[in-house]
């Protein structure tokens, strides 16, 4: 019995020692022979099926309880810490902004940021849309009210941010003000400069290229018309994006216009980060507080934002207007 047992260990052995001997022919370079061993035994390691990456750290969800609303709070599951409902900040509309530019800065700060350095009226009007341009088209909405003048005349605005500009009648305007006061004023158009859906029904006058309308050439020709170029500065994004990131260039406004969007959604978003880089002291102030299409929505975002913020809403014509010194 143990012969039986001990017979296929003995065979196994002198199995083992033929292929040495076998591989020792082979390799008579010692050297050789030692390398052969090594590779073998990396590539055995290597190829083991137990993974050597150590497992990603476990993910820390945050689940929301199910408790009423007034109590709720936030759970980090792997440490249990609660975190105050307070902290939630459901009004944050960007984290921080940069610090605030000097206004002599602002104007060269945009032309390096959206025109590669370089005036977006040099050469202008390219050839492709030349033909296609009027010599002046100016079109606005209460863009010639007394608001203007009076804000202007009291601020004395180093830099104007206008949120919805058109054809540029109340930038335009606002732009003359200014000369006539002797201020060195500069005045950023943000605009996507699109209209709206539909607006040619009414402008039809304003040319297409393949489905693209010229509304920024023609403000542009406007503003070269009316002498302004130094003065007006078009931010052609939309409003969203274009004040977040005069919000992160530290670029403040010591007067702001809000005349965009109309309806609830576009003008709560754009007077809260428009409030956001108004400089200390300044005025913020919009069109279509009192006109027919009133309450479409922006009179209820100015409300509530003045609400929520416990600011002094005043009201001038057809204009909402708050202002920060006396808030
Ligand atoms: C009523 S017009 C501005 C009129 C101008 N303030 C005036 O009185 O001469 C509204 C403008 O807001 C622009 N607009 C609307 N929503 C916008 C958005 N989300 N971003 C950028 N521009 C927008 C439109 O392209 C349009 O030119």
């Amino acid at each position: 019995m143990k012969e039986k047992e001990d017979q296929p260990s003995l065979h196994r052995h002198q199995h083992q020692k033929r292929i040495v001997n076998v591989t020792k022919k082979l390799f008579a370079n010692n050297a050789a022979y030692v390398i052969l061993l090594l590779l073998s035994y990396a590539l055995g390691y290597l190829s083991s099926p137990t993974s050597h990456t150590p497992p990603p750290p476990p993910t820390t969800p945050i689940v929301v309880s199910s408790k009423p609303s007034s109590s709720i709070t936030l759970t980090r599951l792997t440490d249990n810490v609660p975190v105050p409902t307070n902290q939630l900040d459901n009004f944050r509309v960007t984290s921080r902004c940069g610090d605030s530019l000097p206004s002599q800065l602002v104007r060269q700060t945009i032309v390096d940021r959206l025109f590669n350095a370089t005036s977006p009226y040099t050469n202008f009007p390219p050839p492709h849309v030349s033909q296609l341009l009027r010599t002046k088209r100016v079109k606005g909405w209460g863009s010639y009210g007394g608001v203007f003048k009076r804000l202007i005349d009291k601020v004395r605005p180093r830099v104007v941010i206008e949120v919805g500009t058109f054809l540029g009648a109340s930038a335009l305007h606002m732009a003359n003000l200014t000369r006539q006061l002797g201020l060195d004023t500069q005045i950023l158009c943000i605009d996507d400069f699109r209209g709206w859906p539909g607006f040619r029904d009414k402008f039809k006058d304003i040319q297409m290229i393949n489905g693209d309308v010229l509304l920024y050439y023609q403000f542009m020709q406007n503003v070269i018309y009316f002498n302004a170029t130094e003065a007006v500065l078009p931010v052609p994004y939309s409003s969203g994006s274009a004040l977040m990131k005069l919000c992160e260039w530290g670029v403040v406004g010591d007067l702001i216009e809000i005349d965009a969007g109309h309806d609830f959604n576009s003008a709560w978003a754009d007077i809260n980060r428009a409030w956001q880089i108004l400089r200390p002291g300044g005025v913020i102030f919009g069109h279509d507080y009192f006109t027919a299409a009133d309450n479409r929505g922006v009179r209820r975002a100015v409300n509530l934002f003045a609400k929520i913020n416990g600011l002094q809403l005043q009201t001038d014509g057809q204009h909402w207007v708050i202002d920060s010194a006396v808030n």
